[in-house]
C-alpha cells in the first residue's frame, strides 16, 4: 500500500517533536479523520528575507499523517516563508513518490499546519 519513502518517514520521521523556542505553532485537524497536527518554525533574517531556520511537528494521526509531516519539514526547512507557503499537498506527495489515491486526502494536514504557522508568524509580525 504505501512504498518504500513513505514507509522509511513513517519509521524514522525527520524533525519530529516539540520546540520550545519556536517563533509560532500552527495546528491544523482534519474534519474527516479527527486528526491532528502541530508544525513549529524558527524564522531567521538572512539578506532582508524571512528563512525557516528549524522546523518541527507532532503529529497524531495515520501513518501517511507521519510520513508527510516528515516531508514536509524537509521540504521547507531553508526555505523563505513566501516560497513555504507554495508548498502543496501534491508537491509533498510527489516528493514522497506518491500516496494511495484513499490517502491524497492525509497531506492536508501537513501543507494547512505549515500555511498556518506562516500567517500566525506574519500576523504576530505585523498586528493590526
Ligand atoms: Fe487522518 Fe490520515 S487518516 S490524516
Amino acid at each position: 500500500m504505501y512504498n518504500n519513502k513513505v514507509l522509511d518517514h513513517f519509521k524514522n520521521p525527520r524533525n519530529m517533536g516539540e520546540m520550545k523556542e519556536a517563533d509560532v505553532v500552527g495546528e491544523y485537524g482534519n474534519p474527516v479523520c479527527g486528526d491532528l497536527m502541530f508544525i513549529y518554525i524558527k524564522v531567521a533574517n538572512k539578506n532582508g528575507k524571512d528563512i525557516i531556520k528549524d522546523i518541527s511537528f507532532q503529529t497524531f494521526g495515520c501513518a501517511a499523517a507521519i510520513a508527510t509531516s516528515s516531508m514536509i519539514t524537509e521540504l521547507a526547512k531553508g526555505k523563505t516563508l513566501d516560497e513555504a507557503r507554495k508548498i502543496t499537498r501534491d508537491d509533498i506527495a510527489t516528493s514522497l513518490g506518491g500516496l494511495p489515491p484513499q490517502k491524497l486526502h492525509c497531506s492536508n494536514l501537513a501543507a494547512d499546519a505549515l500555511h498556518n504557522a506562516i500567517q500566525k508568524y506574519y500576523s504576530k509580525k505585523n498586528p493590526q
